[in-house]
């Protein structure tokens, strides 16, 4: 039986995969490269400089290390801007139910967010201290779809990777869970995330019950 859900953030417990959206976009449009919310499906789950790099497979030049770092950063102040406001209410419906439920249940919480915005994003969302571990992705050697961070979160939680349930919005993320030897949840679309175990619409349809006891 499941010992352990590892959460990801950005599009799972709150919509910020828009927000990330977004600021890329102003990014590309200032820039005059192409981007559309397909390509943006690549990005899910990207850490932040490999999502650049393929915005910028569309560009009409290279761009050296250097500006990729500035460009990257610029990116990162329209997304740290847009996140300022944030506030529990920014939660997805069911979230808090589900950590209630996951608690109630005696399982163990961790989040595996590439995004090194995640433990503020959690701070605003209200939910930081509802967390047994919060991985660092800055501290994460390969980032999805290897499975690195996954392992990392279930050896702080202290559970074996085959009792852990991941749940993710993201292709690569859900790659990843299964690399770590987790089951795996997909928050989103069903043909995106053809590879997880259970597709649901969003997080609201997570009922504890149906998967912990499998
Ligand atoms: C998550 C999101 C990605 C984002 C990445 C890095 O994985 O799904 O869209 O690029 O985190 O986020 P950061 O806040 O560190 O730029
Ligand atoms: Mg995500």
């Amino acid at each position: 039986a499941a010992r352990a859900l590892i959460f990801d953030l950005d599009g799972v417990l709150t919509d910020t995969a828009h927000t990330h959206y977004e600021a890329w976009k102003q990014l590309a449009d200032e820039i005059g490269v192409y981007f559309d919310r397909d390509i943006n499906e690549r990005l899910k789950g990207v850490d932040r400089l490999a999502s650049l790099r393929i915005i910028l497979e569309r560009a009409e030049r290279s761009y050296s290390a250097e500006e990729q770092l500035e460009l990257a950063t610029r990116k990162n102040s329209y997304y740290v801007e847009a996140i300022q406001r944030t506030s529990p209410k920014d939660l997805f419906a069911g979230v808090d139910r589900v950590l209630a439920d996951a608690r109630q249940a005696g399982l163990k919480i961790g989040l595996a967010s590439a995004s090194r915005n995640a433990r503020t994003l959690l701070d605003k969302l209200g939910i930081v201290d509802r967390f047994d571990y919060i991985a660092d992705a800055g501290a994460i050697r390969h980032a999805k779809p290897a499975p690195d961070i996954f392992l990392d979160v279930a050896a702080a939680l202290g559970v074996p990777p085959s009792h852990c349930i991941g749940v993710e919005d993201a292709a690569a993320g859900i790659t990843a869970i299964h690399a770590a030897g987790m089951a795996a949840i997909g928050i989103g679309d069903a043909r995106a995330l053809a590879q997880a175990d259970v597709v649901l619409p969003d997080i609201a349809a997570l009922r504890l019950g149906d998967v912990v006891s499998s």
